[in-house]
């Protein structure tokens, strides 16, 4: 698989020479809380499994995980992964702290996205956010993720499952969706959404 680029961004598959950025950036609760099957606290030996397995199961076709790149810097700064799971795609994403609220997750998800549609030829792809991550939400508004329906999944890293907002977004409405015009997602629709 080779790497993707944006124009701020540089994807790369996920390697063992990701494994420190993966530790470093994961030891914060606020990422980890808000992702379905990471632990906390997080360790190196997680880091180096989680990069084994998607190795793994890029080379069997079932995940396609990079390590997002800023390229002004040349300095990791996050992770989106398009996964089968139960035969359908599913993206997942997080980004270090210090680099939220710069459209680097909008940014790194379109062109995961563009990918899953263009080169794995997938014809929908979900999306989940829990119901306290305005942030995600917003991100996959802008990316043209419709909602379907509401169910409990799993946090590992609270322990218990939680409310999420499961979303859809097909092939033809990838194409057709202008993100940017999407409309913000509000708290009182969450809670909505959620109840
Ligand atoms: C969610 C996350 C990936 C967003 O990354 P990011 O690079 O900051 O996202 P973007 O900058 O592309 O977009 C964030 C959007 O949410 C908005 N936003 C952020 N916090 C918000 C809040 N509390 N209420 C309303 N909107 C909010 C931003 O303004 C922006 O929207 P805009 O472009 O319309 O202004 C990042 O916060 C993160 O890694 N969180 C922890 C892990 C996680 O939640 N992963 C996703 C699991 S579903």
């Amino acid at each position: 698989m080779s790497s993707l680029e944006t124009e701020r961004l540089l994807l790369r598959p996920a390697s063992s020479e990701d494994a420190s950025f993966f530790t470093a950036a994961l030891a914060d609760y606020d990422i980890s809380r808000q992702l379905s099957s990471v632990p906390y606290p997080y360790t190196e030996e997680d880091a180096d499994n989680f990069i084994a397995t998607v190795t793994n199961a890029r080379a069997m076709g079932e995940a396609w995980v990079f390590t997002v790149l800023s390229k002004a810097t040349a300095t990791p700064v996050g992770c989106v992964g398009l996964h089968i799971k139960d035969g359908r795609y599913e993206i997942g994403y997080w980004f270090a702290k210090p680099y939220w609220g710069r459209g680097f997750a909008t940014e790194a998800a379109r062109r995961v996205l563009a990918f899953a549609f263009g080169v794995v030829r997938a014809d929908a792809v979900q999306a989940g956010w829990f119901h306290d991550n305005i942030a995600s939400g917003r991100v996959l508004a802008k990316l043209g993720f419709t909602a379907t329906h509401v169910e409990s999944w799993p946090s590992r890293a609270r322990g218990e499952k939680v409310l999420c907002n499961r979303t859809l977004l097909t092939r033809e409405l990838f194409g057709r969706k202008k993100p940017l015009e999407a409309p913000a997602v509000r708290q009182s629709e969450s809670t909505a959404l959620a109840t």
